[in-house]
């Protein structure tokens, strides 16, 4: 099986390394994919997908982030013949408008936060009217696809109304959420209709700094699976969210086929959705396919061509995976770039490493850092400490001028500080 990935960051370079190692994958193409995946994969910096698609003769197309499925590659895809594994553009609404999801959940009877429009062009006393009925805390979130960055979250009023203006700024409407209270769970189901398979559920950590300090990025680091959850955990989800979000669309005529992020809180009554994505998540990805055993193009492949019930049931590596964000300095704000990164290069994926923001140096000498998200490691551990000692340690060994990450990846879970 000939497989292209769409996308160019470390969670595109995760995919594409697991479906490397598919025995029935012959072939993986990455576009426009980054200068680190070069050593698994075949990488076209350039074209258009559905060319693309043609001339390596993909048998099965994977398309990574949210712009290009909001936009409508997967139907495209699909109108020139190919398999995709990712949803058609009515179905990417679900993460694409934040209205679209409140109102399926609604009607699917799903559990999530109370929700307010503020329209771009609103009023001051409309906005103060608003934020009124809310916090603190204050969610202020962009609606429309900011990359993991669009949400504010804060107690203090005055930073809220700065977000609203930043957002409307950018020509988006708001939208307010009440605050959920809890842990924060992420569910990636394969969906193909009807059917839902869940993987193993994953905690990101948004904020750049340790101890949840710092604004909010596309996220910093994540673990899976979590000790804390309930052994019923992931079933309640799929039963009491996911498969009812799926049936809805179904029903209203919108089927969703490819991968459901459900981005949630474990509160007193357990789950409660914060938002839904219509693709894996960035950079709980790159943990949790690292404890997949079963082969993932064959588990994608069923998904689109919509025999995912015929899958046999994914089987899972005992212990833990985590993997650790190293960002170029001033991330998230204003990166910069071209930093040399030493002690990481092409080809390092077997200690883990998964690149983003990285370029071959211009002397060709090595890799710089080309984004603000240069690079992932992921490790894996029969404990999660294990895991945390085996990833940091690595990330000792990468000397990037300026480049920083967290220390406490999954440390709360760990020394057992989040309770539910
Ligand atoms: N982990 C956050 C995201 O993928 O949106």
């Amino acid at each position: 099986m000939r497989i292209l990935v769409i996308g160019n960051g470390a969670r595109e370079h995760a995919l594409a390394y697991s479906l490397s190692r598919d025995p029935e994958v012959t072939e993986v193409h990455v576009s426009p994919g980054n200068a680190g995946m070069a050593a698994i994969a075949t990488v076209h910096p350039d074209g258009d997908p559905v060319d693309l698609a043609e001339k390596v003769k993909a048998d099965l197309v994977v398309i990574g982030p949210e712009i290009p499925l909001v936009a409508g590659l997967a139907d495209q895809l699909r109108d020139a013949g190919f398999p995709v594994f990712g949803p058609s553009a009515s179905a990417a609404q679900i993460e694409g408008s934040k209205k679209f999801a409140k109102d399926v959940m609604e009607r699917a009877g799903v559990k999530t936060a109370r929700a307010e429009h503020i329209p771009v062009g609103a009023s001051e006393a409309e906005i103060d009217a608003a934020l009124a009925n809310f916090g603190p805390m204050y969610v202020v979130k962009d609606d429309g696809l900011a990359g993991g960055k669009g949400v504010v979250v804060t107690d203090d009023l005055a930073k809220a109304k700065e977000h609203v203006a930043t957002v409307h700024a950018g020509n988006n409407p708001v939208l307010l959420e009440s605050f959920l209270d809890g842990p924060e769970v992420s569910l990636f189901c394969l969906v193909d209709g009807e059917t839902v398979v869940p993987l193993q559920p994953a905690q990101d950590h948004k904020r750049v700094g340790n101890n949840d300090q710092g604004p909010n990025t596309g996220g910093m680091g994540a673990y899976t699976p979590l000790p804390w959850l309930p052994a019923d955990g992931v079933q309640r989800i799929v039963d009491e969210v996911v498969q009812p979000v799926a049936s809805q669309m179904v029903a209203d005529g919108v089927p969703f086929s490819g991968l459901l992020y459900a981005g949630l809180a474990w509160g007193a009554d357990g789950p409660a959705v914060v938002e839904f994505n219509c693709r894996f998540g960035d950079p709980e990805t790159q943990a949790v396919l690292e404890m997949l055993n079963s082969p993932l193009g064959q588990a994608l492949y069923a998904t689109a061509t919509g025999n995912l019930d015929k899958l046999p049931p994914l089987e899972w590596k005992d212990g833990y995976a985590l993997t650790v964000v190293l960002a170029a300095e001033g991330y998230p704000e204003s990166p910069k770039l071209g930093a040399p990164i030493i002690g990481a290069g092409v080809g390092a994926e077997q200690r883990g490493i998964r690149t983003a923001g990285v370029k071959v140096a211009e002397d060709g000498s090595g890799l710089v850092s080309a984004g603000g998200r240069v690079l992932n490691v992921v490790a894996t551990g029969a404990t999660l400490e294990e895991a945390r000692d085996k990833a940091y340690r690595e990330l000792e060994q990468i000397d990037m001028p300026g480049g920083h990450y967290r220390t406490d990846i999954a440390l709360p879970a760990v020394e057992g500080r989040i309770t539910v």
